[in-house]
């Protein structure tokens, strides 16, 4: 048995700030002990240390948060970010498919997953729920490299029969490839498996089909698509669907709305939608960095807190324009003030973490620094540049400081305040050597 214990300023939110008074857990000395990978005591150092067996305590300093949960993000468009010039339909036309296709090339995907993980670690995030490409081997390039660093990514191939040409799956082959996949990845080490129709508009029926079949085949699975991003975008899936009642039916329609369902984006929402998220236990990745980019609009937290809509956080790379998932808490800010919604610090970290942790059904596992959970954290660092550490600096030691803090994190730091990555109680990441140590999985 491995036990290690760190030493530090502990935060973390276990549970929705905004219905939960208890929500914040804060220790400014706490003692995190770890035995084999999992988090066995927690708490302030004086009262903990004493009662812990002699094991050396690692030191600390800066403030130690939960890994980040990424509950939307592409990792073919890792090499796509900041395309200029178009909305979402044309973007996707003009830059992403093309990109997509070089994925039918395993070499490439690879080398492409390689990439994209690495950054994860370096902007603090230790698990996500990805989208890969159409290509079944693009899946196997993810979730080998993932295997590799033991984090905990939910992926699964892409449904898209009325894609561009050289993209395009069948329903039967969407429906073998699939069965396959989640034979062979579904629950190996920390992976889990997502049925994963692109969006309404680039699947048949008969495919929208194939994917409830799945799902209903295998509960334990999640769903994962796009969902009123764009206005355009959804005009066109009312003309496609015109018996449908909005987006969200149409994927009702096919057994593709449950507890296990997680839609990126809803910035069109009619409360319809709403009310049905609601019912069904679905939840939306809300994904700033994205919206902003592509001029899709602004994500309505109070149209959803009102529903009580369970919602997450996504970077949703390559619209997406920043894998840090602490700056984007800060972008979930400014979308939520364009509407009028003062979006809390502590609420954007729950977001970042145990928010999106709860979408992808893997919260009791990790997202709240809790005993019992997977000791994936990350240290921030307040210093990391001459602004946020002068901003940040007549904060240290006063009283009520944390949350300021703590904002200060998120508007002006990214994957500079990352100083180090741990995954189960391994530094897979440290900053300051500009070294990855990928720990791989005992399975
Ligand atoms: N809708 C369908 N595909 C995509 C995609 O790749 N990115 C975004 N942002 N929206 C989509
Ligand atoms: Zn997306």
């Amino acid at each position: 048995m491995t036990v290690k214990a760190f030493r530090g300023e502990l935060l973390s939110v276990a549970h929705d700030p905004a219905s939960h008074s208890e929500a914040v857990s804060h220790q400014p000395d706490g003692l995190l002990v770890i035995e084999d990978g999992i988090i066995v005591a927690r708490g302030p150092y004086a009262e903990l240390a004493p009662r812990v067996p002699a094991v050396a305590v690692e030191r600390l300093a800066g403030l130690i948060v939960p890994g980040f949960v990424d509950a939307h993000v592409h990792y073919p468009q890792t090499d796509r970010i900041a395309s200029h010039g178009e909305q979402l339909l044309d973007w996707l036309e003009r830059h992403i498919f093309p990109a997509e296709q070089a994925f039918a090339d395993r070499a490439h995907a690879d080398e492409v997953a390689a990439v994209f993980l690495n950054e994860l670690l370096r902007n603090g995030t230790t698990s996500a729920l990805v989208f890969p490409t159409v290509h079944p081997q693009s899946v196997d390039a993810l979730f080998s490299a993932a295997l590799e660093r033991n984090l905990r990514i939910v992926s699964g191939k892409v449904l898209m029969d009325l894609g561009p040409e050289g993209l395009r799956d069948t329903p039967q082959s969407a429906r073998a490839d699939s069965e396959a996949l989640i034979r062979a990845w579904h629950g190996r080490g920390r992976l889990g498996y997502a049925v994963t129709p692109r969006f309404a508009l680039t699947s048949s029926d008969a495919q929208l089909q194939v994917a409830g079949d799945l799902l209903a085949a295998h509960p334990e699975v999640l769903m994962h698509t796009h969902l009123a991003e764009n206005t355009r975008e959804v005009a066109e899936v009312a003309a496609r669907f015109p018996a449908a009642a909005d987006y969200l039916d149409a994927y009702d329609r096919f057994g593709l709305v449950s507890a296990r369902s997680v839609f990126a984006h809803g910035i069109h929402l009619p409360d319809r939608s709403c009310r049905r998220l609601r019912g069904s236990g679905a939840g939306i990745a809300v994904c700033p960095s994205s919206n902003f980019f592509l001029g899709s609009g602004c994500f309505d937290f109070t149209q959803a807190e009102a529903h009580g809509v369970r919602i997450g956080l996504g970077s949703d790379i390559g619209a997406g324009t920043t894998f840090s998932l602490l700056h984007t808490c800060g972008l979930a800010y400014q979308a939520g003030l364009a509407k009028g919604y003062r979006l809390d610090p502590f609420r954007a970290l729950w977001l970042a973490t145990a928010g999106s942790a709860a979408l992808l059904h893997i919260a009791d596992r990790v997202g709240a620094l809790a005993v019992g959970q997977e000791a994936d954290f990350v240290e921030l660092d307040q210093h990391a540049t001459p602004l946020l550490a002068r901003r940040t600096a007549h904060l240290e030691g006063a009283a009520n400081d944390l949350a300021e803090r703590l904002f200060a994190l998120q508007v002006l730091g990214d994957d500079r305040a990352i100083a180090r990555t741990y995954v189960m109680g391994h530094c897979a990441w440290d900053r300051d050597s500009n070294r990855f140590s990928p720990a791989g999985s005992l399975t």
